[in-house]
């Protein structure tokens, strides 16, 4: 892919989280989602790219823009395309942290095509596949960890989604001796932070969307780490919804390079404050973004500050 690529990249992430950021803590969730979903799908058609959404809004009848397959792009080389225009549709709704815009390109073929069902996730600053699995159970993982940092259990920080089906796993990480970050929603947000120095994070673990994980492996194809993720099915219309996108194994344990792999591209912008990214700040006749944009073949991180010289209320892209 033309390394050009990444640059275009950083615009659509900016302008969806521009988009968004006009409804930051207005408690419309719908409204926030599409304002960052027109906006991405406007720039993404500027790009010269023959491009198909392999993780995208939802599937055909549910999604009427950005779902899986749709193509985009004005026509270039065929690449793969997994986005969440607005990752953090709540926290953004509740003006909270760690919102944001993304958006990463493979090769076709890259991604996995996730169905939209849940999916465990594993996530750290490893250096290989032999220190964290979902093969093994969270107090060995915890236990793996610590010995791998050389650090006592009790100073690893365990990030996990605030919902009821983690409660077990809660009760086991701090029976473990391990802390906790509880977090309200935006686990790619949280999976990066497991690998990245900035943060406090050590393990991220429990269950998210599988969309998100795919969307994670590819920012962590990016920046380094390690993540593992097994779909997760409450129904048989979630067993059916994997069938369909040819998945057979349901049980199966998907490993970094199962999620994202080859040449990866990766943007994402702050739309509210968080671990990673500033937020979108807006001024009279201008507004700020901050993103990140990565390369996995290069390894090259770029974070980029953009002034954008406009009101934001007349916003157009
Ligand atoms: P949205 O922004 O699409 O709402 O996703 C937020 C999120 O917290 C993801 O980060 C996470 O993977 C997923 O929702 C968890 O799903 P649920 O809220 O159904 O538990």
């Amino acid at each position: 892919m033309d390394r050009n690529l990444a640059i275009e990249l950083v615009r659509v992430s900016e302008f969806a989280a521009l988009a968004a950021s006009k409804h930051i803590g207005r408690g419309n969730e719908k409204a926030a989602d599409q304002a960052a979903v027109d906006a991405m799908r406007k720039c993404l058609n500027s790009l010269t790219i023959s491009g198909t959404v392999v993780i995208g809004e939802g599937e055909r009848d549910e999604a009427p823009m950005l779902y899986i397959g749709e193509k985009v792009g004005q026509g270039g080389p065929n690449v793969d395309i997994a986005l969440d225009p607005l990752e953090g549709t709540t926290i953004t709704a509740k003006g909270g942290e760690n919102a944001m815009a993304v958006i990463a390109l493979a090769q076709e073929g890259g991604f996995l095509n996730a169905p939209d069902v849940y999916m465990r996730k594993i996530s750290a600053k490893v250096e290989n596949e032999n220190v964290v699995s979902l093969s093994q159970d969270l107090r060995s993982n915890i236990k793996a960890l610590a010995e791998y940092k050389k650090i006592n259990t009790e100073d690893l920080v365990i990030c996990v989604l605030d919902r009821e089906r983690h409660k077990d796993d809660i009760e086991i990480i701090r029976s473990a001796g391990a802390r906790i970050k509880i977090i309200g929603d935006g686990d790619v947000s949280a999976v990066i932070s497991s690998v990245i120095d900035s943060s406090n994070i050590d393990m991220y673990y429990g269950i998210g969307g599988a969309p998100e994980g795919v969307l994670a492996a590819a920012a962590l194809q990016c920046v380094g780490g390690y993540l593992e993720g097994q779909l997760i099915f409450y129904n048989d219309q979630e067993t059916d919804r994997a069938k369909k996108t040819g998945i057979t194994n349901l049980d199966k344990i998907y490993k970094l390079n199962d999620l994202a792999k080859g040449d990866v591209m990766f943007s994402a912008t702050g739309v509210t404050d968080g671990t990673m990214l500033r937020g979108i700040n807006i001024n009279k006749n201008f507004a700020t973004t901050h993103s990140i944009v990565m390369r996995s073949k290069t390894g090259t991180i770029r974070e980029i500050d953009g002034k954008h010289n406009f009101d934001i209320k007349q916003l157009d892209y």
